[in-house]
C-alpha cells in the first residue's frame, strides 16, 4: 500500500487491560490541515488511545501511520509540570534544545503572554492554581510547536474568556496544510468552537459513533 502523508491513519486498533477490552478494532483518520475534537464520555478510553498513539501504553495490535518522525506537543491530562521549576522553566525546559536561546526565550514570553501568565514567570507550580498550571502547559506545548498537536481534556478549569482566547490561538497555529489538532474533551461547547469536525466515541470498548 503507498504511505498517505497527508493523513494520520489508526487501523485496526486493539488495547486491553487484563480482561477489559478498552479498544476493539479501531479504525479512524485524520487529515493533516484539520482541526478535531474527539468527543465521549468519561472512562470510554479517549486517554488510552492518545497514550496508544504516542507510545506512552503500546496498542496489542494495529497500524499507525502519518505519525512518525513528525514533531508532536503533547498537553496530557494531567498538567504534568516540574514542581521545583519555575513556570518559565517550565517551559523553557522543552525549547532548549530546539532553538536557539534567545528565540526560546522570545517564545516563552509570547505564550505565557498568550495564557496570561506572564506575571507568573517566576512563579513555581505550588504557588499556581489549578487552571494556572493547566495554562503553563498549554503554552508549553504551543512553545515547543509541532506538526501534531494533541489536547487532553486541557482546558478543565478556564474560565470562557481565556479558553476561547487560547482555542483562537489554536486554531490560527494548526488550521494549516502540515498540521493536525487532536482535542479531547467532553465538553461540547469547546468541541464545536475548536474544530473543524467533531468524533462521537462511546465506549468501552471504545468505539467511533458518528463524525
Ligand atoms: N493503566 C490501566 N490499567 C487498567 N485499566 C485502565 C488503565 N488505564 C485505563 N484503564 C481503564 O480503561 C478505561 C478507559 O480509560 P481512559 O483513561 O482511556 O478513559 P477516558 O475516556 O480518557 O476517560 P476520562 O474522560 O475520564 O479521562 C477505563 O475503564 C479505565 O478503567
Ligand atoms: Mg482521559
Amino acid at each position: 500500500m503507498v504511505s498517505d502523508s497527508s493523513r494520520l491513519i489508526l487501523k485496526g486498533i486493539y488495547k486491553s487491560y487484563g480482561e477489559q477490552s478498552i479498544i476493539e478494532n479501531l479504525s479512524v483518520s485524520f487529515e493533516y490541515n484539520g482541526i478535531y475534537s474527539l468527543f465521549g464520555p468519561s472512562g470510554c478510553g479517549k486517554t488510552t488511545l492518545l497514550h496508544g498513539m504516542l507510545g506512552i501504553v503500546p496498542f496489542d495490535q494495529g497500524d499507525i501511520s502519518g505519525l512518525s518522525g513528525r514533531r508532536i506537543a503533547v498537553v496530557f491530562q494531567e498538567e504534568r509540570l516540574l514542581p521545583w521549576s519555575t513556570v518559565e522553566q517550565n517551559v523553557l525546559l522543552v525549547l532548549k534544545h530546539h532553538y536557539p536561546k534567545e528565540l526560546a526565550k522570545q517564545k516563552v514570553d509570547y505564550y505565557l503572554e498568550a495564557v496570561n501568565l506572564i506575571n507568573y514567570k517566576h512563579s513555581y507550580p505550588r504557588q499556581l492554581s489549578g487552571g494556572m498550571r493547566q495554562r503553563v502547559a498549554i503554552a508549553r506545548a504551543l512553545a515547543y510547536g509541532g506538526e501534531v498537536l494533541i489536547l487532553d481534556e486541557p482546558f478543565k478549569g478556564l474560565d470562557i474568556k481565556i479558553k476561547t482566547k487560547i482555542m483562537d490561538l489554536i486554531r490560527q497555529e494548526y488550521k494549516q496544510a502540515n498540521k493536525i489538532c487532536l482535542l479531547v474533551t467532553h465538553d461540547r461547547f469547546e468541541a464545536d468552537y475548536l474544530a473543524d469536525e467533531v468524533y462521537y466515541f462511546e465506549g468501552p470498548p471504545l468505539k467511533l459513533n458518528k463524525t
